[in-house]
Order: C-alpha cells, then structure tokens, then sequence
C-alpha cells in the first residue's frame, strides 16, 4: 500500500502505551511487541479498522486473525472452551499459545477479522507491554505479525519500520522479542486437538498435558487458508533460501547452526543461528538473520541443517516456507 500515515514511534512506558491505547480505541493501528513477534494491532470489533489493518499489510482477506485478550475471563466471552483447551490455556497462558475454537453466540469480534469462519483464534500474550495495551484499550485487539503479508515475521520495532512505516500510526518500543517464533496454533473442537501450526510452544509440551494428539499439521503445499501461515510460500525473504545445505555455492549467503564450518565456498556473508547449537537461542535469532542476509543482496542463504526435535520443528517450518517456490 502506499505510504500515506505519519507512523509514530512510541516508548513502551506509561505514556507510551496510555497514547498508543488511543490510537487503537479511535480505530488506529498499531504495531506492538509481544515475546513471541511484534503484532499490527487493531479494535476486533472495529469492521473499518480490521479493513485498513489488511490493507496496510496487503494480506488476502480470506486469513482470519488472532484475537488477543490480556485475560482467560475475556477469551471465554468469545470462544468455547471445551476441556482439552481448558487444560491448555491453564498450562500455557499468558504464552505462545493460540487456541482456534468455535467462536461463542454473539461474539463481538467483526466478521472480518474471523474472515466469515465460524471459529476464533485466541490468545493471551504473556509480554507485559501486550497485556498493558490491551487492558487500557478496553477491548480485543487483532493482531497479525507486523510484516508485510508473506514477508519474514518483524521481531524487533526496526523490523516493522522497514516493513510497515507510513502505512501505520504507531509503533510501540518494546524492545527484541524474546521467543523469536510465532505461537503455536491449536485447534480444540468436539474432543479433538490438533496444531494447525508449530511455534513457540513445541508440540512435545502440548502432547504432554493432552496426553495425545489428533492428525498431524497440514502438508507443504496446501493452499486452502485453513490457517493461512500454512501457505506454501510465507515468512519469505527476497533471496531464495536453500534449506539443509550440506556446503556452500558460489556466491551464496550462509546461515549456519551449531559449530561446524560449512564446507564448500567461502559465503559472501554469514550469521550463526547458534553456535551453541541451541533451539531457543536459534528461534530468538532465526527472523533477525535472515533480514540481515537478505539485506546483503546474496541471491541465494543457504541454511544449515536443523534438528526437529522440541522448537526445531517450527524453525524448520518457517525456513521450509521460506524456501518454497513463490
Ligand atoms: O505469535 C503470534 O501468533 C503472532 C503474534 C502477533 O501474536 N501473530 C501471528 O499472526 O502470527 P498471523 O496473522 O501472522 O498468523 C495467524 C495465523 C494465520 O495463519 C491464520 O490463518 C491463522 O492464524 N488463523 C487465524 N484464525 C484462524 C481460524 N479461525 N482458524 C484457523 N486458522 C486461523
Ligand atoms: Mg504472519
């Protein structure tokens, strides 16, 4: 969209969050900083709000958003908690966790914003400048990822910047986000629980308070906006991104994990997700390096190979979609 809004950039303090709890009350947006990645806020209820919000990321109407609530009592009034989503809201909020669960009768939430399904996704985040923004705007917030639709999630407020700024009114401070993932995304429906999208929470957590766990998430390749961030092609950079790369080519970027040197050519730049070879910290860094790879105009980030276990699974995911023909 062309840029037409004077985006503010706002402390996360009091006066901060106070002003940019306006903003989102008089229909505004604002991109905010959660611990999993920054989200573009905007009133749920607020039809012509939600409207602009699609606009200002160029995202295709038909990808429902993540309601935000700061509390398990507000998440209640708008989708129906059946035991399993229970027991996995009491285990994991405030966190990374998105729960998609038949919308309640007479949710306030416009249809937009659920893109016409009869279900919501809802979540409560656990970063404080979150939970302060949505408790004084007095409302629940939408809040897709602040990227441009189909570009590498923002995990910092320079990331939305770059992204975003004249197309939005505000942007609140708060500083890297911690986890680095989007949340996990669980379906609960008629005695069934299943992760429609690996993040944040790994699916050997969720399994371990549900006991069990329904059909695994969709494959590669489905185009039917069941949860849309499951599009083939999503969290892409420029650069196309060769995953599980055993060495380096000629010319090629390198995005590395673990000690090891690749082999091959010398890369035209670098970065290690971790050398440690830590998920956390590879998570926390993943959507950083790969701006920053991109922004050397490497045609090609070769990336190194990463485990499945524990959070490697929705590392994996995102770098898969990432590579995936556009
Ligand atoms: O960590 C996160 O989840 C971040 C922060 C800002 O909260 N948000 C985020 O939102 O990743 P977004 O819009 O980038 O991804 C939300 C995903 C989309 O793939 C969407 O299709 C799916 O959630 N989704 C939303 N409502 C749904 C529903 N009712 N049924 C199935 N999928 C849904
Ligand atoms: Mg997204």
């Amino acid at each position: 969209m062309s840029p037409v809004r004077t985006t503010r950039i706002l402390h996360a303090d009091p006066a901060g969050i106070e002003a940019a709890a306006d903003v989102l009350r008089r229909g505004g947006l604002v991109a905010f900083p959660t611990e999993t990645v920054y989200g573009l806020g905007a009133d749920a209820t607020n039809g012509r709000a939600v409207a602009s919000l699609y606009e200002a990321k160029g995202r295709p109407r038909f990808n429902p958003l993540i309601v935000h609530v700061a509390t398990i009592d507000a998440a209640r009034r708008l989708g129906v908690f059946e035991a399993q989503a229970e027991q996995l809201a009491a285990a994991f909020w405030p966190g990374p966790l998105t729960l998609v669960l038949p919308k309640r009768e007479g949710c306030p939430v416009s249809d937009l914003a659920l893109a016409g399904l009869d279900s919501v996704a809802l979540r409560v985040p656990a970063h404080l400048v979150a939970r302060a923004l949505i408790e004084r705007a007095g409302r629940a917030i939408v809040a897709p990822s602040a990227n441009r639709s189909g570009h590498v999630s923002a995990t910092s407020a320079d990331h939305v910047a770059q992204d975003l700024s004249g197309c939005i009114d505000a942007i609140l401070d708060g500083g890297p986000s911690e986890i680095g993932l989007e949340s996990t995304i669980v379906a609960c429906r008629a005695g069934t629980a299943r992760i429609l999208r690996p993040g944040g929470i790994s699916r050997q957590a969720i399994a371990a308070i549900l006991g069990k766990l329904d059909a695994a998430p969709a494959s590669l390749g489905e185009s039917k906006p069941r949860a849309p961030g499951l599009l083939a092609s999503h969290y892409a950079p420029r650069a196309r991104v060769r995953i599980d790369a055993a060495e380096v080519k000629p010319g090629e970027a390198w995005l590395g994990f673990g000690a090891a040197r690749p082999a091959g050519a010398a890369p035209v730049a670098a970065q290690n997700l971790s050398p440690a070879g830590d998920l956390a910290e590879a998570a926390a860094n993943l959507f950083t390096m790969l701006r920053k790879l991109d922004r050397t105009g490497a045609p090609t980030i070769a990336v190194a190979p990463i485990p499945a276990d524990g959070l490697g699974e929705a590392i994996r995911d995102r770098l898969s979609r990432a590579a995936a023909d556009r």
